[in-house]
């Protein structure tokens, strides 16, 4: 219950802002001074008010008792009267005197015609046994009442009682003072904390957004240090780190853009490979085989036995066969249909090809290609995608159903390539040194667009490109 309460309380703490903190902790030092403070003297001035009044009481009646014999060794009560209230007048605390003769009647007093009658019968009562200052409650608040005796031959005693009126409302005076005091000085206090509070969060709050800047990637950001402080060091040292980033970045830059032309090169001369052995094995082992079998055919009608004939027109026919393999792999190097007609026809050709090869069933959907081709490069990047995936698919998919989407659409093309194979746990990718996948990534980022591949053990295969492209060359059929 504690611990937690104290572990809400870390967290609010934690959660505010630095300003919120070092202002907030001005605050409550501030109260906190003003209350011990207050609670301090107005502790000290009451023991000091109750000692001060005590001694009061105690001096006024002694300088009282003195004076007295003057005037009852001659019996002038009516000077006596004069000089006790002008004594009262003269002391602002005293709120009355009385002197009384040795039974205990009263002599003279300061209340003129009034004489309270508890005071009489309380004096009465206690004027033998009293022995130095006494407290008593009274419906005025208290009264230090000192009793003494008058000697001299007279016998009587003084009763004078002071009270603690004026002397509390001095020190209310005070405390509110004081009170007064350490709000200004708690203002001032607040005021300085709110400037230092902005001089220390401004540049942490620079710090912060160049931070932010560096995360977004902007290493070009460079902060002037305004102290020689804490801060001030860490501002040096995060231009030295983000400066560093650039360098960093500006290395990586290069060698990115090494990567992606080398990439390009290879892809290209193996492209250009793929199309120079597809046109020799069409142009020159394709030629020389039917050249082959026209012979044969010349042949076959010159034979002059039944035997030799079926011989010549068994070898037709695995020069038939041949040339058929010929023609399919050279379609597998590159289609040259890919470069003389476009995307659209070479695929087509390619999923008709499939499915006669295998008895997959391949649902092919192209939109927004009519009279129109994207350039050479992506047309041969999706064109590559597709035979992969594809390949893939009925491979290790053994796939019965896929779907082939490809839509241009605002200079933007997007591929979806879904089998209902097998499917596979995308983890594979990440040790696998295979490059079919990690192929079509490459050729997708050479062309600045972005691949996504999901998949699940038994959920089959999709992939999702998406490519940006302008249009290109516009072809009228
Ligand atoms: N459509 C798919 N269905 C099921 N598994 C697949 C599919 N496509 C890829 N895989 C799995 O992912 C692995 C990696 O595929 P990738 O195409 O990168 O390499 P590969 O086909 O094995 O070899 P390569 O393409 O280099 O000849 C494959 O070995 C296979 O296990
Ligand atoms: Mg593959």
């Amino acid at each position: 219950m504690f611990k937690s309460a104290l572990i809400r309380i870390q967290h609010f703490f934690f959660s505010i802002s630095l300003q919120a903190k070092i202002i907030g902790m001005v605050i409550a030092l501030s109260v906190f001074m003003g209350t011990v403070l207050s609670l301090q003297v107005s502790r000290f001035l009451n023991d000091h008010t109750r000692a001060f009044m005590a001694q009061e009481s105690r001096s006024v009646a002694n300088e009282i008792a003195h004076k007295i014999p003057d005037y009852t060794l001659i019996n002038d009560l009516y000077g006596l009267t004069r000089y006790l209230v002008n004594a009262k007048s003269n002391r602002r605390d005293v709120r009355y005197i009385v002197v009384l003769d040795r039974r205990g009647n009263i002599v003279a007093h300061t209340f003129g015609s009034h004489f309270p009658t508890e005071l009489d019968s309380h004096l009465r009562r206690t004027y033998r046994q009293q022995d130095g200052v006494q407290v008593i409650e009274t419906n005025e608040g208290l009264i230090w009442e000192t009793i003494l005796p008058v000697l001299q031959g007279w016998n009587g005693s003084v009763a004078v009682g002071v009270q603690d009126y004026f002397v509390r409302l001095d020190n209310r005076e005070f405390i509110r003072s004081l009170l007064l005091t350490t709000f200004l000085v708690a203002m001032a206090g607040i005021f300085f904390a709110v400037l230092l509070s902005w001089l220390i969060v401004r540049p942490i709050k620079k710090l912060l957004a160049a931070t932010n800047a560096v995360r977004r990637g902007e290493y070009t950001v460079v902060l002037e240090p305004v102290s020689r402080d804490e801060v001030g060091a860490l501002t040096l040292a995060f231009n030295e780190m983000s400066s560093g980033f650039q360098m960093a970045a500006e290395a990586r830059k290069e060698k990115e853009t090494i990567r992606r032309e080398f990439l390009q090169k290879i892809i290209s001369s193996q492209e250009n490979e793929r199309k120079r052995i597809a046109r020799e094995l069409h142009d020159q082992t394709g030629q020389s085989l039917t050249s082959l079998s026209i012979g044969l055919n010349l042949l076959e009608r010159m034979a002059c036995s039944q035997e030799m004939r079926q011989n010549i027109h068994q070898l037709k026919e695995h020069i038939k066969n041949e040339l058929e393999a010929i023609h399919d792999m050279a379609l597998e190097l590159r289609p040259s249909v890919l470069d003389d007609m476009g995307l659209e026809a070479a695929l087509s050709l390619y999923v008709d090809n499939v499915r006669k090869a295998s008895k997959v069933e391949i649902q092919q959907n192209i939109v927004g290609f009519q009279n129109r081709r994207p350039v050479s490069s992506i047309e041969t990047c999706l064109y590559r995608i597709v035979q992969e995936a594809v390949h893939n698919a009925v491979r290790h998919g053994r796939a019965r159903h896929i779907s082939l989407f490809l839509e241009w659409e605002n200079d933007i093309i997007r591929l979806l390539i879904d089998d209902d194979g097998r499917g596979f746990d995308l983890k594979i990718l990440e040790t696998t040194t295979r490059l079919g996948i990690h192929g079509m990534q490459e050729r997708v980022e050479l062309a600045d667009g972005s691949f996504r591949i999901e998949s699940e053990p038994g959920q089959g295969v999709m992939i999702v490109v998406t490519v940006p492209s302008p249009p290109g060359d516009d072809y009228e059929e």
